[in-house]
């Protein structure tokens, strides 16, 4: 935690002496309250300072999420297709923030998006086995030998062996439980179950979930939803 003065003194945008006058004409917030002096504590990477209602630049780490539509390509840049980058409001693309792991282009849902290499690493890491859940709809059938096959870790079709992981009917589709990252994993286990994925969505990852995010929309996380994504207190499937 910082004096708030250096903190936007360091962003360039005021002088310690402009912000004490800034404070006592009220015109500095401080995650939407006005600041009342220069030398309240707040967290460069987290809190939201704004001057006159403008955001101050000031924070270097920063995790957020996104509800991927379909469309999208999961990259920081693409030659033909638009990216997920696109959806990030304008007022953070400073920030460099870049997709954690891969949804593929027709697959919607949850996407952390971060510039902090090191969480991006360990939400990655097979050895830390973050859970991601899907939500998937399908042709053909799903019978408890499949459950079960799931369950042992399914070889795929090329002889790569998945870790042990959970499916189970739901809705209109299925729920699909892993704990690792493959290319098309969801399509390529289910395909070999016979079963061809025809909507596929991310709905979890660790214990967060999209909640009310709307398709398309983004969202910086809290420090205690942050925690989420390495929880696993709850048993979903
Ligand atoms: N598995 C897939 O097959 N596709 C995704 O986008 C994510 C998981």
């Amino acid at each position: 935690m910082e004096r708030l003065d250096k903190v936007i003194s360091g962003s360039g945008r005021l002088s310690r002496k402009e912000c004490r006058s800034y404070v006592k004409q009220k015109r500095i917030t401080v995650d939407g309250e006005i600041a009342t002096s220069v030398d309240m504590k707040v967290d460069k990477d987290r809190s939201e300072i704004k001057i006159d209602g403008d955001l101050v630049l000031t924070r270097r780490r920063m995790v957020a999420i996104l509800n991927k539509p379909s469309g999208y390509v999961t990259s920081t840049e693409d030659p033909r297709d638009k990216t997920v980058m696109a959806l990030i409001p304008e007022e953070y693309r400073y920030l460099e923030l870049f997709p954690v792991g891969r949804l593929d282009k027709e697959t919607e849902g949850l996407l952390v998006m971060t510039n902090d290499g090191e969480l991006a690493h360990r939400l990655i890491a097979p050895k830390n086995g973050v859970r991601k859940v899907y939500f998937a709809r399908f042709e053909g059938n799903l019978v408890p030998e499949d459950v079960d096959a799931f369950r042992e870790g399914l070889t795929l079709k090329d002889g790569q062996v998945c870790l042990p992981a959970e499916i189970c009917s739901y809705n209109d589709g299925c729920l699909i439980l892993i704990r690792e990252g493959k290319y098309h994993q969801v399509r390529r286990m289910m395909a070999s179950r016979g079963m061809k994925v025809t909507y596929l969505e991310r709905v979890m990852e660790g214990d967060l979930s999209l909640a009310n995010l709307e398709r398309g929309g983004f969202r910086v996380l809290t420090a205690e939803e942050e925690k989420l994504l390495f929880s696993e207190e709850k048993p979903y499937v």
